[in-house]
């Protein structure tokens, strides 16, 4: 069967990236979470004094360290997924803590930032064959993608489900400071200059607020098959 690349774009913790990974896997596709390469940047940035504490960021220092900033992904035997990896360390832990989630977002909205990244993620799906999620996939990396999907759920669902994956990896989580920060995240988002999430005209827009992961998953495959069946 031909391969095509499928966009999954949408809301922080609406679970993109566990339909991305698992439809990945199905079809035999390469999975790329975007979301991670931007936390990556930020932990980067967190580790080499380059976001101060009141959170403002020396833009001179971080676009001349961008080059030192190498990120990969490689497969996770025992989980069967790709864990992200920053100058060639895993630090898919540490990407996900409240730390980096709180910075994340303005260092995605930085210009620089983002060339870089979307040149990268572009480069990796030359070959077609890739899920790729993240909030402008289907509108600025791929607008020619076969397949866009894109995912929302009330903020009440994602901050319960981000609270349950912190819970279960052992981490310190508060439910009204992870609702605060996703409200915080989806604006600036959605407002900020350079590629701001929206949905593209093309895609396919998924509720997932109340959909088991099951359903979930039928539901992607017959979109791929609509698409591939052409
Ligand atoms: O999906 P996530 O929560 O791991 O994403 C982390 C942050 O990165 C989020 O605040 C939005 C930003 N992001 C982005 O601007 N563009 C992408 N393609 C992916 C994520």
């Amino acid at each position: 069967m031909r391969k095509i690349t499928i966009a999954i774009d949408g809301f922080s913790s609406c679970g993109k990236s566990t339909m991305a990974k698992d439809l990945a896997r199905e079809l035999g596709y390469i999975y790329v979470d975007t979301g991670a390469m931007y936390r990556c940047v930020t932990l980067y940035a967190l580790r080499h004094g380059i976001i101060d504490t009141d959170g403002s960021i020396n833009l001179l220092k971080l676009e001349a360290e961008i080059p030192n900033i190498n990120i990969s992904f490689k497969l996770n035997k025992e989980t069967g997924r790709p864990d992200t990896y920053l100058n060639n360390v895993n630090v898919e832990s540490e990407i996900r803590t409240m730390e980096v989630s709180s910075h994340v977002s303005p260092i995605a909205a930085i210009p620089f930032v983002r060339s870089a990244l979307v040149a990268q993620q572009q480069k990796m799906g030359e070959e077609k064959g890739i899920v790729m999620d993240g909030r402008d996939v289907g509108t600025v990396v791929f607008p020619n993608a076969e397949l866009k999907i894109f995912v929302t759920a009330s903020p009440e669902v994602r901050a319960q489900r981000r609270y349950d994956e912190l819970k279960a990896k052992g981490l310190e989580a508060d439910f009204e400071e992870i609702l605060e920060n996703i409200k915080q995240r989806d604006y600036i988002d959605s407002h900020r200059e350079v590629s701001p999430m929206r949905k593209a005209d093309d895609a396919i827009e998924l509720d997932n607020s109340h959909i088991s992961i099951t359903k979930q998953k039928q539901w992607l495959i017959e979109q791929y098959k609509r698409v591939c069946g052409k």
